[in-house]
């Protein structure tokens, strides 16, 4: 039985296929497009899954979408219909997404609807392997919920207490963001990242704009929020509460931002902690499973591992909207096949993208003549020769395998580094990402040796969570500010070739760990295809890159290849926003209610 899962039309579309319960493919339409955080419907994405499960349009027994669009539009009538709204505001209609799948996708067969957070729900529990866990989701907003409470047993999933808009933690976190200067839905991570370096001294301050309820509870202070009908994520009071205006974009950052950051991330993590606590009251469960973006917060996953009432946790790897696409799936799976029928397993790896052969590979060098070293047949020295690069702090574009689903690369398409080089976190943001130097890189350790440099006692494959550095090697590239670091535990079991890398740095420098961030540069999708990765390589400072059995040195990239970076900075600075959906009409810039 082939069931397809589809989110699609807020941010993130993404399509995934499950064949008699298993899951075989998944992947975000960004990858395809180019155009980051892409809402629109997922046709890339959707060609690809049916190619890689084998099958046509008409062969889908189910197609599964993860909104429910008549509670939405409630919702979003309820907010009003803003005086300056952009466009027709085409979205304002219920029947879009299912005209949009069939007329879109070609697809006439039977379709199902699930909620939003039912979606994230699913996401994450029917993914987790356990079997019974409360589920909490957290985002900005769905149709109506943006929190909701839920226990898991076997194959049932049930909510039993939502948090409806506008209280929203998600949308808090927004706020702040556009606040600080950062594009919603995209900038939320550099918010997290930025705290380590202030003081939360405005705590008490950003305690007025979410109060905590009896239960699951909350409520926003709407006073200081303008999301509801406004044009705007922040009132003008959320300013003066803070005694500063709110920062522009590109304006520098000052010790007072680094403050505000750190304040609303310990707000956020105290209300989660306590919601944690109320619903493992409520629940009596010993794991805990958690989807929605604010499940992206790996700063508060650290501290409900640590410091929350439950044994084991997991977060669904795609946490964000794209993930709902899994959950959609598999709960039209469920009903279809019942209870007694077996799958989704247990998630243990997210490389469900498209992969490209070796000898797929050597075509397009051929035809591109590119020089680059062929190591078909000899991985252990195509490996030695990447540890030797590594080594020699070398900074090495890595593309292996299936393309990973998420936010994160995992080690299928990834930009690594030598943790021991101080020169490595300025230079990958520099030369490489083209990214605000605040921004910290996360390491890759094998799970073998994880205990033995990072304060962790279980594997954390999908990088979810920070804890604290406790290696006795100094690693500076991959060492936040604050002594954390949100490692990637890699089992050779998942991840063959790249824990195999892991081995082969480990025996020449005695570090199992090297800096893994994801292929691509500031405002661009992580790279999907070759071709993808060879022109982020073109138009940034990598120096060398790895094509499944292929190594190509920038000294061996064509005059004209390189020459490519000038102009690619020339484009940057004059205020080119690559590919982002407000650069493409996509998606107005700061309007969170209507998309
Ligand atoms: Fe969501």
């Amino acid at each position: 039985m082939n069931v397809v899962g589809v989110s699609a039309f807020f941010h993130e579309s993404a399509c995934c296929l499950l064949q008699d319960g298993r899951l075989v493919a998944a992947a975000e339409e960004e990858r395809f497009s180019r155009v980051k955080h892409d809402p629109r419907l997922p046709v890339g994405a959707f060609r690809y899954c049916l190619a890689a499960g084998g099958i046509g349009p008409h062969q889908i027994d189910c197609l599964a979408y993860y909104e429910a669009p008549v509670e939405k539009l409630a919702r979003q009538l309820w907010a009003g219909v803003p005086a300056e709204a952009p466009g027709d505001l085409p979205w304002l209609d219920p029947r879009r997404p299912e005209r949009a799948l069939r007329e879109g996708l070609g697809y006439d067969g039977p379709l199902r609807i699930f909620p939003h957070h039912a979606s994230h729900a699913a996401s994450s529990y029917l993914y987790s392997g356990f079997e019974e866990a409360a589920v909490l989701t957290v985002d900005g907003v769905g149709e109506w919920a943006t929190t909701t409470y839920g226990r898991g047993q076997g194959k049932r999933l049930s909510a039993f207490e939502q948090v409806d808009f506008p209280h929203s933690l998600g949308l808090l976190y927004s706020t702040l963001t556009s606040y600080l200067g950062f594009r919603v839905n995209d900038g939320e991570y550099k918010v997290m990242g930025l705290a380590p370096y202030g003081r939360p001294r405005h705590v008490a301050a950003l305690a007025r704009l979410v109060e905590s309820l009896p239960g699951g509870q909350f409520r926003l202070d709407l006073r200081y929020f303008d999301f509801v009908r406004g044009r705007r994520m922040d009132a003008p009071a959320l300013a003066e509460l803070l005694g500063a205006p709110r920062r522009r974009a590109g304006e520098p950052l000052a010790e007072f931002h680094c403050d505000v950051a750190a304040s609303l991330q310990a707000v956020l993590e105290e209300l989660l902690l306590e919601k944690v606590r109320y619903l493992h009251a409520r629940t009596g469960a010993a794991d805990l499973c958690m989807a929605g973006g604010v499940a992206l917060n790996c700063v508060a996953n650290g501290r409900i591992r640590r410091e929350g009432p439950f044994a084991r946790l997991f977060v669904q790897p795609a946490a964000g909207d794209a993930g709902g696409s899994l959950g959609a799936a598999a709960l039209a799976w469920a009903e279809l096949a019942g209870a007694s029928a077996a799958g989704p397993a247990p998630l243990r790896h997210v490389f469900l993208g498209p992969r490209w052969s070796a000898a797929e590979i050597a075509a397009l060098l051929a035809a591109a003549e590119l020089p680059a070293e062929d190591f078909r047949g000899r991985e252990s020295e195509l490996l030695a020769a990447v540890a030797g690069r590594l080594e020699s702090n070398q900074i090495v574009g890595w593309f292996h395998g299936p393309l990973e689903l998420g936010p994160r690369a995992l080690g299928a398409r990834s930009i690594l580094a030598n943790p021991r080089d101080p020169q490595a976190w300025p230079r990958l943001n520099r030369l490489i990402k083209h990214r605000e130097d605040f921004r910290p890189f996360a390491p890759s350790v094998l799970v073998e040796h994880a205990a033995e440099h990072f304060d962790l006692d279980h594997p954390s494959p999908f990088m979810l969570e920070t804890c604290r550095v406790t290696s006795p090697l100094a690693l500076p590239a991959v060492t936040h500010v604050d002594g954390s670091a949100r490692p990637q535990t890699v089992d050779a079991a998942d991840a063959p070739r790249f824990a195999a890398l892991l081995r082969e740095l480990h025996a020449r420098t005695g570090c199992p760990i090297v800096v893994n961030t994801s292929f691509n540069t500031s405002g661009e999708p992580i790279v999907c295809s070759p071709v993808d990765a060879l022109l982020t390589m073109a138009r940034s400072g990598l120096d060398a890159l790895v094509l499944e059995d292929f190594l190509i040195d920038r000294a061996s990239l064509p005059a004209h290849w390189t020459a490519l970076l000038p102009a690619w900075e020339e484009r940057r600075a004059s205020g080119f926003a690559a590919g982002t959906p407000a650069a493409a009409g996509v998606l107005p810039a700061d309007l969170y209610t209507f998309v």
